[in-house]
């Protein structure tokens, strides 16, 4: 799977051409289908083109949206302890290889790490962020691996002594069901092996008031975000979405213990994806994330259930946010 064509440590991967192809494959297969079920949905992942990944940024800097910032604080004010718990000659693997501000911080505060793995499905985002962590780090080895982080994959050999460390932060695991992120823990325990470890960063259950503002910002970005996976799908794979006739709804459903975003249709319309018709009723709506909150006890219950031992939790002064330490 790798190459030996080096330019400071980082370790490429063999290119497949047909990797486009097949991701725009997904997306229209995904789409179409979801648009023809009963309780319309569309997977969360679609939200992040490059335009909605530019929106993404520009949420996580609203006043309301609170996790980023909380969670950059957390690493920041704990970065030397949690450099501690890894230990020395490490092996960082970050599920996901979007948020290189947080991995920075562990990588400015270990500095005894023997290599950094980002694991991410998006090959051309991996091989971005893997280049300017390699440059920026010149005794680290970079090894990136682009693969769908949810299912079993190989460490490079050296990676396999017990001092593996995975880094899931940005509460995304709260984007998946208890039951997916159980499966999600027990296929990481398995990745970094017994005597590894993960840091994950879980949004905690609080006021619902601040949780519908952090998804409702006044500015209307969070809105826009939404809407722009309507004129993705008209970009991409031919559709005649009118956006305006849509509206961003994130609400929190207490009993479920979760914000539930929807794009809602305005009125009765049809809409054409790709030569198929689709009819909404005034109010209909499309699924498009969930994102759960859990109490700490919670989520240490799951990675219990998952065959992790919870070490170390850190908090923020307002209980907002939390990082879990989970040894396997
Ligand atoms: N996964 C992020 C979260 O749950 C993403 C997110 C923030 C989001 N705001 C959103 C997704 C609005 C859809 C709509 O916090």
């Amino acid at each position: 799977m790798t190459q030996s064509n080096q330019s400071h440590y980082i370790q490429f991967e063999q290119t497949n051409k047909s990797e486009e192809d097949s991701s725009q494959f997904h997306f229209k297969s995904d789409v179409l289908t979801g648009l023809s079920q009963k309780r319309k949905s569309i997977p969360c992942k679609y939200l992040y083109d490059q335009r909605g990944s530019q929106l993404f940024d520009e949420i996580c800097r609203t006043p309301e949206y609170y996790p980023t910032r909380t969670e950059i604080a957390l690493l920041k004010e704990h970065a030397e302890e949690i450099a501690s718990l890894m230990g020395l000659g490490a092996h960082l693997i970050e599920f996901g290889s979007g948020s290189s501000i947080k991995v920075r911080i562990l990588l400015d505060a270990a500095t005894k790490l023997e290599s950094y793995i980002p694991v991410d499905i998006s090959r051309h985002h991996l091989m971005q962020a893997a280049s300017n962590i390699a440059k920026d780090y010149p005794k680290l080895k970079v090894w990136p691996i682009t693969t769908d982080f949810t299912q079993p994959f190989q460490l490079p050999n050296n990676a396999r002594d017990g001092c593996n460390v995975g880094f899931f932060p940005g509460s995304t695991i709260g984007n998946f069901t208890s039951d997916e992120a159980k499966a999600f823990l027990v296929n990481s325990a398995k990745i970094v092996q017994p005597g590894g470890s993960m840091i994950i960063g879980v949004d905690l259950k609080k006021d619902h008031k601040i949780l519908n503002a952090a998804y409702n910002d006044k500015k209307g970005v969070t809105s826009s975000f939404s809407l722009n996976l309507l004129r993705r799908i008209n970009r991409e794979i031919g559709g005649n979405f009118d956006a305006k006739r849509f509206r961003h709804e994130a609400l929190y459903n207490a009993k479920m213990g979760r914000m539930e975003i929807f794009l809602v249709s305005l009125d009765q319309q049809s809409v054409r994806v790709n030569g198929h018709t689709f009819n909404f009723k005034s109010g209909e709506r499309i699924h498009t994330e969930n994102s759960h909150k859990y109490e700490i006890g919670e989520f240490q219950n799951i990675a219990r259930a998952s065959g992790f031992s919870p070490l170390k939790v850190w908090v923020d002064h307002k209980s907002l946010f939390s990082i879990h330490y989970l040894r396997a």
